[in-house]
């Protein structure tokens, strides 16, 4: 039971000091698994890089009922949706400037287990600290994104199973096409979409293996290209009830290393490709199947993405990664990210025991999140560059 779990954390970093600064300590924060966490003050300020006041206050203006903590001094606990429901009081006051179009981005490479729903989950995450909204959408049908915010693709409906179990994944990306004859009636967005930090927090399209369907359906569409930028665009410039994105600042996708009909119907729809490139692998040929398909595709159809290659599994005392490292600024220099994700333990023990993103598991990691939040910023940097190119008239003032 988390509150058992939780009474006993609590105790333990219910010193003087602790109710001073609330510094940081490995019992600083704690869930349980399936089981959200709770936080105290500085966690929420880290997770928000606000100080611990601003928080404070923030919590006083909103009216925020929060949970007490049952020890001593009854501290306050935040769960992630308060978390991102100051994130969103934030924005609404002005206090977090973002006033673009919304930006499509995907993660993509052509090779797995480079980090790409790694860096989707925690992107996702870090961009809602920021006040963001987020539509996640997961396009692999492992389900690896949907099982990382909480959720079970392996579920079936059946006769044991209560009808509202909440980890059940009932539809995805493909429920929102008209595609007949496999996909010959769409499901409302609302139906589709789980919240799994609450309305503020990352919103999530989740995926199971009945994603294959579209895939399928894209297969024997005759035109199948534009599918998905046509969805998009119907969801943001004419919103139905079934189908409004126009919520949202970034929809971000997670996609599979496959070279499907999906994959690529989905690159053509995005402003932004972030393609991870794992350091202590022997080579990058992702990047260079990844940068042929982008020219074919601008050739065919006068459109891709741009690109952005995020260095992942980074280890300064490697000499393998170093060399790979050096390569990669030779020859793709121009694309390459300033920050990078270091190889770390946490990610593991984050993905796999918590079923929780790391920028909510740990955060306080030292690791980790520093390296998060700069990719995260740096990213968001990249989309206001084209998003505001995108607007800027052709040919100069
Ligand atoms: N920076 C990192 N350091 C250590 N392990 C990582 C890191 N990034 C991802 N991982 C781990 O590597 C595995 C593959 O990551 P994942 O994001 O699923 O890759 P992909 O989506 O490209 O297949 C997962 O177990 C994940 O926890
Ligand atoms: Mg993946």
């Amino acid at each position: 039971m988390i509150n058992d779990m939780g009474k006993g954390s609590i105790e333990n970093t219910d010193s003087a000091e602790n109710l001073q600064g609330w510094k940081q300590t490995e019992e600083d924060h704690y869930f349980a698994l399936i089981e959200q966490p709770k936080y105290m003050i500085g966690s929420v300020a880290k997770m928000l890089r606000v100080k611990d006041h601003v928080v404070r206050d923030t919590v006083a203006l909103m009216g925020l009922d929060l949970e007490r903590g049952d020890s001593g001094r009854k501290p306050r606990l935040f769960h992630p949706d308060n978390v991102f429901d100051i994130a969103d009081f934030r924005r609404r006051r002005g206090l977090l400037p973002w006033d673009l179009p919304p930006a499509t981005v995907v993660v993509y490479s052509a090779k797995g287990g480079v980090g790409k729903t790694t860096l989707a989950a925690e992107l996702a995450v870090q961009w809602a600290f920021k006040g963001l909204k987020v539509l996640a959408i997961d396009l692999d049908t492992q389900g690896n994104l949907t099982q990382m915010m909480g959720y079970d693709p392996e579920l079936e409906r059946d006769a044991d199973q209560p009808a509202d179990n909440p980890f059940l994944v009932e539809y995805n990306f493909g429920s929102l096409f008209t595609i007949p004859p496999i996909l010959p009636t769409p499901v409302p967005l609302a139906d589709v979409i789980k919240k799994p930090y609450g309305e503020n927090g990352p919103h999530l399209i989740p995926a199971d293996v009945t994603l294959a369907n579209l895939e399928d359906a894209l297969l024997n569409a005759q035109v199948r290209d534009f599918q998905v930028l046509r969805l998009l665009q119907r969801g943001l410039t004419k919103p139905t009830p079934p189908l409004d994105l126009t919520g949202y600042d970034i929809i971000l996708f997670d996609a599979p290393p496959s070279t499907s009909m999906l994959t690529n119907t989905t690159l053509l729809a995005s402003d932004l490709c972030i393609s991870p490139v794992a350091l202590d692998a022997l080579s990058f040929k992702g990047l260079s199947i990844l940068g042929g398909r982008l020219i074919n595709m601008r050739e065919q159809v006068g459109r891709s993405p741009s690109v952005v290659a995020v260095p992942t599994f980074y280890r300064d005392n490697r000499r393998r990664v170093a060399k790979v490292m050096e390569r990669l600024k030779e020859h793709y220099g121009n694309i390459l990210s300033t920050g990078m994700i270091r190889e770390s333990e946490e990610f593991k023990r984050s993905s796999i025991e918590r079923e929780i993103p790391i920028s909510l598991a740990y955060p306080g990691s030292k690791v980790a999140i520093p390296d998060l939040q700069a990719i995260a910023d740096e990213m968001l940097g990249i989309l206001k560059n084209i998003t505001e190119n995108r607007m800027a008239p052709k040919g100069g003032e």
